[in-house]
């Protein structure tokens, strides 16, 4: 204990995780370590969750990302959460959101402290922070992810440390925890490389707002992350593909560029294919760091990574917490501000790959809402990387639901990526290297190297008559939207596949393309 928390004043600050939650009253703002079911506070929360059933009280709560240890799912179930901000992962949140009993603010995740900062949105009453350590002045060690910890603490009134004695003790001097100053006057972030080193290695604050450490055990929830599939694989393959060609025409070297990849499965199996691509001294500037960063570092490929969380699967966990010193030179964990700075990420040349829910045929992406109506996720840091990266990179399965649902539509029914922050988009079927094309020859080239083949036709079809209708950005509204009024009212799109079976085996060569009017 003494080791782990070397600040003089902690005795008197010892309490239970209800001592600590009684802090918290009816109508807070309350800020909380956790991100991507990493670093999360565990027990604070459960005691908020616990005491809310007896005597209830909703607060607004704002975390990194998403939680882990269902704990969205407990605070949900004991109707704490009113206001739930910037992201989250769970599917009884996610329930309460889409039924508006919870307000959910989807925000672009490098922006939600500097508004803080800027006070539009409520000051935040309590910070609530995992901790692997308190160093000699009362400053905090994070576990696995910094996300909002560092500003939540800073500009909260009152701070409760969650000491998790279970979190590696060799996760100290893994951070780099640097807070930008005050616009307009903010002098550049000298953040010039991957691994820059700019900040301490703890969360400086003032130890008179320490109210509560409460020790805890525990670890965070495993990643469920999916093993790659066929699909998956094809993208990737795509991907090297299209990397290995940018290399030899000279716009890439073997190193590519600082590397970011989006959360979930289809992310880290295309980073994990990486692997076996003829790459080498690869970097990653990204946010989450998942499985597959691991992968290239054992493999030898990639020399070092940024993040703001390490989000693992058991197995992957179990090999990583135990040897940390193995990879600790190679590895930073920033604030997400940093991770996610549209600044850096446009100075580093980063290439994201982010993930795509549908597309349409001018390579808007939708990454949040199904049906243009209820929320998945939240954008994340998608558009924080998609709008400055170097390269913007979309992927999806060209399908969903087995098929019932089209992932390329003609319109999305929602945008959070505008055909201008996207650069390729990369289906099972193929890639779409869509710069410097126009509206008119982004179509059809997205429309040819990535629809399904079962609805390639009717997204060719209805292209002909958009261009027939004239415009520079070709549209039938009304038939655009019944593509997705028919998923809405049947639950599918099949009415737009075509029956040549022929076409579904054949995959996307057998027809001849359109004309595509100039
Ligand atoms: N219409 C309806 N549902 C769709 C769909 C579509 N066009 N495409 C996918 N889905 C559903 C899938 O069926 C699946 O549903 P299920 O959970 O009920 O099985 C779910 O969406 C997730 O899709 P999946 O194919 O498993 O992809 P994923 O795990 O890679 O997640 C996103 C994809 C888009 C949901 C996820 O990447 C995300 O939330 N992105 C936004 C945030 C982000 O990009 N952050 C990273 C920035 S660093």
């Amino acid at each position: 204990m003494e080791a782990r928390c070397r600040w003089a004043g902690w005795k008197e600050r010892l309490c239970s995780a209800e001592q600590a939650a009684a802090l918290i009253e009816n109508g807070m703002t309350v800020g909380m370590s956790g991100f991507t079911r990493a670093g999360e506070a565990k027990e604070v929360p459960r005691a908020l969750a616990e005491r809310a059933r007896q005597d209830p009280l909703s607060i607004t709560l704002m975390t990194g990302a998403s939680l882990g240890n269902d704990l969205d799912k407990l605070l949900t179930d004991a109707k704490v959460l009113s206001r739930r901000m910037p992201f989250q992962v769970d599917a009884t949140l996610r329930r309460a959101i889409n039924a508006g009993e919870v307000m959910f603010i989807d925000q672009h995740l490098s922006e939600t402290v500097e508004l803080l900062r800027n006070r539009q949105l409520a000051e935040i009453d309590v910070a609530v922070v995992e901790a692997c350590a308190i160093t000699e002045e009362g400053g905090i060690v994070p576990t696995t992810s910094v996300g909002n910890s560092a500003s939540y603490a800073i500009l909260a009134d009152k701070v409760i440390i969650e000491l998790n004695l279970d979190a590696p003790a060799e996760l100290e001097g893994l951070h780099d925890i640097y807070i930008p100053q005050m616009r307009p006057t903010r002098p550049p972030i000298p953040v010039v490389a991957p691994d820059s080193r700019i900040g301490t290695p703890y969360i400086p604050i003032d130890p008179g707002k320490i109210a509560a450490i409460v020790v805890t055990h525990g670890k965070d929830s495993p990643s469920t992350l999916l093993p790659p599939d066929a699909d998956t694989r094809r993208i990737a393959d795509h991907l090297i593909e299209f990397f290995a060609d940018e290399v030899s025409i000279g716009r890439l070297t073997p190193s590519l560029l600082p590397l970011q990849a989006g959360i979930g499965t289809m992310a880290n199996a295309v980073m994990s294919g990486l692997a076996e691509g003829p790459f080498d001294h690869l970097t990653m500037y990204s946010e989450v760091l998942q499985d597959s960063t691991f992968d290239l570092l054992d493999a030898g490929k990639l020399d070092f990574a940024s993040g703001c969380s390490i989000t693992l699967t058991e197995a992957r966990g179990k090999r990583v917490w135990g040897n940390l010193d193995a990879y600790r030179d190679r590895l930073v964990l920033r604030p997400q501000e940093l991770s996610n700075h549209p600044g850096i990420v446009r100075r580093l040349g980063i290439i994201a790959i982010n993930t795509a829910l549908e597309m349409d045929i001018y390579g808007n992406v939708n990454s949040t809402h199904v049906g243009g109506t209820r929320m998945m996720n939240g954008i994340g840091g998608s558009g924080d990387f998609a709008r400055n990266a170097q390269l913007s990179i979309f992927v999806t399965k060209s399908v969903a639901k087995e098929g019932d649902l089209s992932s390329v539509v003609p319109f999305a029914s929602h945008v959070d990526h505008t055909e201008h922050d996207v650069d390729v988009v990369v289906t099972e079927h193929g890639l779409a290297d869509l710069r410097g094309l126009a509206p008119r020859e982004r179509a059809a080239r997205l429309i040819d190297q990535c629809a399904d083949s079962r609805y390639r036709p009717a997204l060719r079809r209805y292209f002909e008559h958009a261009c027939q209708r004239g415009g520079h950005t070709p549209h039938c509204l009304e038939e655009a939207f019944s593509w997705h009024i028919a998923a809405e009212r049947d639950g599918h799109m099949r009415r737009f596949q075509t029956e040549d079976a022929g076409a579904r085996r054949g995959e996307h060569r057998e027809e001849p393309p359109v004309a595509h009017p100039a």
